[in-house]
């Protein structure tokens, strides 16, 4: 087989075996096939696309390329769940309990923050002396006896999606519906679950702008999961602002320990019932989507997701009173008002610049090793849609201390907000849900 002749095939629509992406995916990995071929097979892929059996014989080749994680020792069907990306995303923190509330397990692998976006593993970091690392017997242990665990991505997972992505990254092929949905399920099948539920955002701020766009990556991702025995489905929600009010790790986390209290922000409460109810139903713990959801909302309502979050917390090390008193979770000293100039409603917010600001402040990393402070951030006080008034504080800035780089981070805030005279017509947060027998539109 020779690489050339793969990329003439697809260049000229045809479609490979399962051998050939084996060929090309292996021959990449080890260093046989150069960057040159591979860049040209994509762009060959971006343009004319991929049959669902080949997405799904890549994403598989894909996940051959590294550890594939066995869950078999925990007892029932494992359930994990994952977000194509997101500005203030912490749902991972208030799902994984809820879920594990309800009776499905979760063993959870996660990643840390880069650029604009966080990672769940520094939000569980600045909880004090929360452990991320834990022995794989200790991982599946914890899993049978509490229903559930969180631990960074260790090992080495899909390497040749980690190859093929940053190549993708700078050959403007990254916007290819069977490329993202192989790169993101080949990480997923690897990390073992039985059931997934993902979480595509649509928008401006998103990879897919449009919905039949989320809708068509939403499809590719299940037909590829159900085609090799996992259980999946996919909920299309807005990324057009920041999901809840908080962007810092430490200030993530007691918003989520506030929606466990049901005290949350409603669109962050909204989207982990959704996210919820799915993996519950797909859990096997509920017949229907109804009954998951009426199940997972009594476990929000009589405190046992925030018990089953207290517990997790203590087994990982960390001090599981943050769960009853979020004050001990690390606070910035200063908060600097970030004010609006004019009267107006909130007509967008561009929740990537927010992002960005957050790790201006030191919330994320500009590279990957950089380190990073967990309390500071910042928190929104308002929203798109809402009426504000000249000289309102719009985000608070929790800082270390006042200098001229936070002054110049103010700016950048305020200019991620645009005020017009109109209310705007908002997008509703939940969008469309694709399972294995179809597409369901909201509203
Ligand atoms: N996220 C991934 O993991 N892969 C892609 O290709 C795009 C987003």
């Amino acid at each position: 087989m020779r690489a050339v002749d793969l990329i003439h095939k697809k260049r000229n629509g045809g479609s490979l075996s399962e051998a050939e992406l084996s060929f090309l995916i292996d021959g990449y990995s080890q260093g046989d096939i150069p960057d040159y071929q591979m860049s040209a097979w994509a762009m060959a892929v971006f343009f004319r696309g991929m049959t669902a059996k080949e997405t799904a014989d890549l994403t598989l080749a894909m996940a051959r390329s590294g550890d594939q994680i066995d869950l078999s020792p925990i007892r029932g069907i494992k359930a994990d769940k994952h977000s194509t990306g997101g500005v203030g995303d912490k749902t991972t923190l208030i799902v994984a309990p809820l879920v594990a509330a309800c009776g499905v397990p979760v063993a959870k692998m996660s990643g840390r923050g880069l650029g604009h976006t966080g990672g769940t593993i520094d939000k569980l970091e600045s909880i004090a002396g929360f452990r991320t690392e834990l022995t794989r017997d200790q991982f599946l242990t914890q899993v049978n006896e509490i229903g559930l665990a969180v631990i960074g991505q260790s090992g080495n997972i899909t390497p040749a999606d980690k190859k093929l992505y940053a190549l993708r990254d700078v050959t403007a092929t990254v916007q290819s519906i069977p490329l993202i949905a192989s790169s993101v399920m080949s990480k997923k099948i690897a990390a073992g679950a039985d059931a997934i539920v993902l979480d595509v955002k649509t928008g401006s701020g998103a990879f897919m702008k449009s919905l039949e766009e989320s809708e068509a990556l939403a499809r590719a991702m299940v037909d590829i999961g159900t085609q090799v025995g996992r259980r999946t489905a996919a909920l299309i929600s807005d990324m057009d602002q920041p999901l809840g009010f908080a962007i810092g790790n430490a200030l993530e986390v007691r918003e989520a320990i506030e929606t466990l209290r049901g005290q949350g922000p409603k669109d962050l409460t909204e989207l982990c019932v959704a996210l919820g109810a799915h993996m519950v139903m797909l859990g096997g713990q509920a017949d229907s989507l109804e009954a998951a959801e009426a199940l997972v909302r009594e476990k929000l309502a009589s405190g046992a997701a925030l018990d089953k979050f207290r517990t997790f917390v203590e087994t990982q090390g960390g001090n599981p009173a943050v769960a009853d008193d979020p004050a001990l979770l690390p606070q910035a000293p200063v908060i600097i008002e970030v004010t609006v100039q004019t009267d107006g409603f909130i007509q967008r917010i561009d929740a990537e610049q927010l992002g960005l600001a957050a790790m201006l402040l030191g919330a994320g990393r500009a590279t990957k090793d950089a380190g990073i402070d967990h309390a500071v951030g910042l928190t929104m006080r308002r929203k798109t849609g809402e009426r504000v008034a000249a000289g309102e504080a719009i985000v608070l800035l929790h800082v270390r201390e006042d200098s001229r780089k936070v002054r110049e981070v103010e700016e950048l805030v305020r200019s991620a907000f645009t005020i017009g005279g109109e209310a705007p017509s908002l997008p509703p947060l939940l969008q469309s849900v694709v399972t294995e027998s179809g597409t369901h539109r909201y509203g």
